[in-house]
C-alpha cells in the first residue's frame, strides 16, 4: 500500500480523506503538477515548482507550502514508496469551506487542501509507446481559455482519451480555429526536415516543463526552432509528429486522423530528442 501525503501527514492511502465540501470535488477549484521520477530523482523540479506557484497566482491562490518543504514532501514519498521510475503527483485545492458556495471562502479560515502520492511506472522509458509512436485523431478544442493554468478541471481531456480509444488511437490532438493547440495531456510538435514547429505559449495552451526543456536542446543541438500555429493538414504532411509532457517524455506520433506521418515510426528528429531529454534530465536530476 502507498503512503501518501495529505495536509502535513503522511498516510496509508486508505486513511488520507478529504471533505465532500473540498472546492476541489465540488468545484474543480485546484491545480495540480506531475513531476517524473527517473532512477529515483526528481526531474525538473523547479520548473514545476515555478508552474506550480504561477498557477495558484493565476486562481489567487496563496501557496501553502514552501518550495524547500514541497522538494522534502516529494522525496520523502519516493523513499517511503520505492519509486525508482514514475513520477509525484501533487494537488493544491482551495480547501473545503463549511458549505458549498460560488464565493471563494477566506483563506484565513480555510487552508488550501494538499494532496501528493506517488505513481511507480517501472520501465517506462522502455515503453511501447516510445518504441512503436502513438496514433493520435483531432478533436474540437472545447476546454476552457485559460489552459496555461494547470487546473484539474481534465473532464474534456478525459473524454478526448475516449474518443481517442474508441477510434482505436492512443490520443487526440485538440483544434481550434483551424489550428492545433496541443494534446490531450501533452504538447504537440511537428517536424519539416530539420525544423521543429510547435505552437507558441499563450493562455490557449500549458507552459509545458518537458517543452521548454526539450526546445532549448534543440537549440543546443543546431535544430531550428518555428513556435508558431500549424494545422492538422500540415502535420500529416510533415515528416515527423511528437508529443512531450513529464509522463511520455518526447514520443513520436505516427498517425494522425489515419495519416501515416513519415515510414509510420517515430522519426529520427523525435528519437534523438527523446534520448537527449532522458540523458540530461537524469544528469541533472535531484
Ligand atoms: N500533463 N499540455 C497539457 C494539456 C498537459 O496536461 C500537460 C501535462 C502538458 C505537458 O506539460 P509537462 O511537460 O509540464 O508535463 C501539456 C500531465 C503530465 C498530466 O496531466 O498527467
Amino acid at each position: 500500500m502507498r503512503t501518501v501525503y495529505l495536509n502535513g501527514e503522511y498516510l496509508p492511502e486508505n486513511e488520507a480523506k478529504v471533505s465532500i465540501f473540498d472546492r476541489g470535488f465540488l468545484m474543480a477549484d485546484g491545480v495540480y503538477e506531475v513531476t517524473s521520477v527517473l532512477d529515483g530523482k526528481l526531474v525538473d523540479f523547479d520548473g514545476h515548482a515555478v508552474r506550480l506557484e504561477r498557477s495558484l497566482t493565476e486562481l489567487g491562490m496563496k501557496n501553502p507550502i514552501s518550495k524547500e518543504d514541497l522538494l522534502a514532501v516529494h522525496r520523502e514519498l519516493v523513499s517511503l514508496n520505492d519509486v525508482v521510475e514514475g513520477g509525484v503527483y501533487l494537488q493544491i485545492t482551495r480547501g473545503a469551506p463549511a458549505d458549498r458556495d460560488f464565493v471563494f471562502p477566506d483563506p484565513e479560515t480555510t487552508p488550501c487542501t494538499v494532496v501528493l502520492f506517488t505513481q511507480s511506472k517501472p520501465g517506462v522509458t522502455e515503453s511501447a509507446a516510445s518504441k512503436n509512436g502513438i496514433k493520435v485523431i483531432s478533436i474540437a478544442d472545447e476546454r476552457w481559455g485559460r489552459r496555461d493554468i494547470k487546473t484539474v478541471q481534465l473532464l474534456y481531456p478525459s473524454m478526448g482519451k475516449m474518443m481517442a480509444k474508441a477510434a482505436g488511437c492512443d490520443d487526440a490532438w485538440l483544434v481550434e480555429d483551424g489550428q492545433v493547440t496541443e494534446g490531450t495531456s501533452n504538447n504537440a510538435y511537428i517536424v519539416k526536415g530539420n525544423r521543429i514547429i510547435t505552437r507558441a505559449l499563450s493562455n490557449d495552451i500549458l507552459h509545458g516543463i518537458t517543452r521548454a526543456a526539450v526546445l532549448r536542446f534543440a537549440k543546443e543541438a543546431q535544430m531550428e526552432v518555428e513556435e508558431r500555429n500549424f494545422t492538422i493538414e500540415e502535420a500529416q504532411g510533415a515528416d515527423e509528429a511528437f508529443i512531450t509532457s513529464a509522463t511520455m517524455f518526447v514520443n513520436g506520433v505516427v498517425e494522425i486522423d489515419g495519416a501515416m506521418i513519415g515510414d509510420g515510426t517515430p522519426g529520427n528528429v523525435s528519437k534523438r530528442l527523446r534520448e537527449i531529454y532522458l540523458d540530461e534530465s537524469m544528469k541533472k536530476a535531484i
